[in-house]
């Protein structure tokens, strides 16, 4: 793609400076909101130049943090570098960065996990203090002042209208063709005022295509023309598949069953190699016509918008390898009457999730036997990445699947065990658990019928016996009780697991 000028708004031609110029103008101690949801439309420049900025003060003996505040995870260019030169006070929400995870379980970095829907209202209501500047990623700026959206939405609409100061990237890299897909809503309130989201099928458009942004705050506007950066997805492994597999069946089942269109509802698909195997099965299988209500867009579903199995996709972000992000830029004139982006406090709003029947499969650390989740935690206390939007989803999804491998470390763990070492989504938002094994569809079971299936569906042979003990003597010790457990040895497992020992 071209360096053609981006900026065509000439009352803020004389605020272009260079990273390092911008990002003197941030200083210690402050709260930065930026852009950035995956890899995908994160500023490119400014947070390096931050990270210089820290680590020069670092070296001067001075303590130079700040906040940052995203859409979700974003790059090593911005959390990666802050985070290695311990410039991050507070993190907020989803992170993936391993020197952010390295650092939170290290307790050198305070990190706050909370619902991808609940950061924007979070922000409005004051909770998280003060947002002092806003530092986005855009495609371009018109004469009036009015941005074009980059490849993600995440919360920069939340960004640019709540922080003082505003800080722009405008990256010359991003394809001119986003001009038009973005759907940026101006209406949401908070409590008493809220209206209702007047999305009714995900294909609806009910904002407008620009950000708005307060010319009078913007301080610096940095020239850039930097590819955004998503790993690559590893191809279908056999335990990808054979999840893919029985999630398939099991669509046909509900369909036969009539209790799903044979369109299926939209689907939501949460990030890694399982769910997009997950959306590589679906293209190559019998539903036609599908449409996507999602977070996130990644490879697989991509390829499904250009077979023509998916007529539409609402997303906030893009999440591509760089392969599908070459396909994507090479041909958006034509994908983008059929894809989305939103600001996340849509993309993920309980509110639309709910009215459109949202099918949401989302991968899971562990299971317990009676289908509690834990997306989130190892061993109970160290964070992975965090909840991302699985809880928006899940909690109101017409359809919750959880997926995962039934083993992880080589075999050493089970994914499915007694009780589940930290919860993020309740027994009472778990539909089904899928993994290589078997599928378990929870719906109208009771806790001690769900364990039965769980265990019998869906552990591993090799831990199976060990969970069918554990299950039979809780029920021998307390036979009348919901939910039995041997509180003395539910821990277990993962104490094992923690000495080196397996499972
Ligand atoms: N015990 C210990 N470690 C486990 C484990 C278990 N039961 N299950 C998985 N892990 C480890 C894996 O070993 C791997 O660690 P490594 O990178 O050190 O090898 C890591 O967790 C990721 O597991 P992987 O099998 O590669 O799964 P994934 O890439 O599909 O990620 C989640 C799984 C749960 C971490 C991921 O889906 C996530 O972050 N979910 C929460 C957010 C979310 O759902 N977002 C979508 C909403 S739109």
């Amino acid at each position: 793609m071209s360096r053609e000028n981006r900026i065509h708004c000439a009352a803020l031609r004389n605020r272009v400076m260079s990273a390092e110029e911008a990002a003197a103008l941030i200083p210690s101690g402050v709260n930065v909101g930026m852009s950035g949801f995956t890899g995908a439309g994160y500023p490119k420049a400014v947070p390096s130049a931050l990270a210089k900025r820290i680590m020069d003060a670092n070296v001067n003996g001075k303590h130079f943090k700040i906040g940052v505040w995203t859409g979700a995870s974003t790059a090593p260019e911005l959390d990666g570098a802050l985070a290695m030169v311990d410039g991050i006070e507070m993190r907020l929400p989803y992170q993936s960065d391993p020197t952010c995870r390295k650092r939170i379980n290290a307790g050198e970095m305070e990190y706050i996990d909370i619902h991808l829907s609940h950061v924007a209202q979070f922000v409005w209501s004051g909770f998280l203090g003060k947002l002092d500047i806003a530092v986005v990623e855009v495609a371009g700026i018109l004469e009036d002042g009015r941005l074009i959206p980059s490849s993600s939405v995440g919360n920069n609409k939340t960004w640019l209208d709540q922080a003082d100061r505003i800080i722009l990237e405008v990256n010359s890299w991003q394809s001119a063709h986003l001009e038009g897909m973005h759907d940026i809503y101006y209406g949401t309130q908070l409590p008493p005022h809220r209206k209702p989201i007047p999305i009714v099928t995900p294909a609806d458009r009910i904002g407008e295509p620009y950000l708005r942004c307060d010319l009078d705050k913007v301080i610096a506007i940095v020239e850039t023309h930097s590819p955004d950066r998503n790993s690559a997805f590893s191809a279908p492994d056999e335990n990808s598949r054979l999840i893919a597999g029985h999630i398939l069946e099991f669509f046909q089942h509900e369909v036969r069953k009539g209790r799903l269109p044979k369109d299926l509802l939209p689907l939501q698909s949460g990030v890694g190699n399982i769910a997009n195997a997950v959306m590589a099965g679906l293209n190559d299988g019998p539903f036609e016509n599908m449409t996507a209500y999602t977070e996130v867009l990644q490879d697989g579903m991509l390829d499904m918008v250009r077979s023509g199995k998916l007529a539409c996709a609402s997303a906030t972000a893009f999440s591509l390898s760089n392969d599908a992000l070459a396909r994507l830029n090479a041909d958006l004139g034509r994908y983008r009457e059929r894809i989305i982006l939103r600001p996340q406090e849509i993309s993920n709003h309980p509110e639309v999730i709910r009215r459109l029947g949202v099918i949401a499969m989302n991968g899971m650390i562990e299971a317990d036997i009676y289908g509690n989740v834990n997306s989130t935690h190892v061993m109970g206390s160290k964070i992975m990445n965090g909840i991302g939007g699985s809880g928006d989803f899940a909690r109101n999804a017409y359809l919750s699947i959880f997926m995962t491998p039934s083993q992880a470390k080589n075999g050493a763990v089970s994914c499915i065990v007694p009780m589940a070492s930290h919860v993020d989504h309740t027994e009472h938002d778990v539909q089904v658990i899928v993994t290589e094994q078997g599928l378990a569809d929870l719906r109208g079971l009771s806790p001690k019928q769900r364990a039965r299936v769980v265990i019998e569906n869906c552990a591993h042979p090799d831990f199976r016996p060990a969970l069918r003990d554990y299950y039979k003597r809780a029920l021998e010790r307390s036979p009348g009780r919901q939910t039995p457990h041997l509180l003395e040895e539910v821990f277990d497992w993962h104490l094992r697991a923690l000495r080196g020992e397996p499972m």
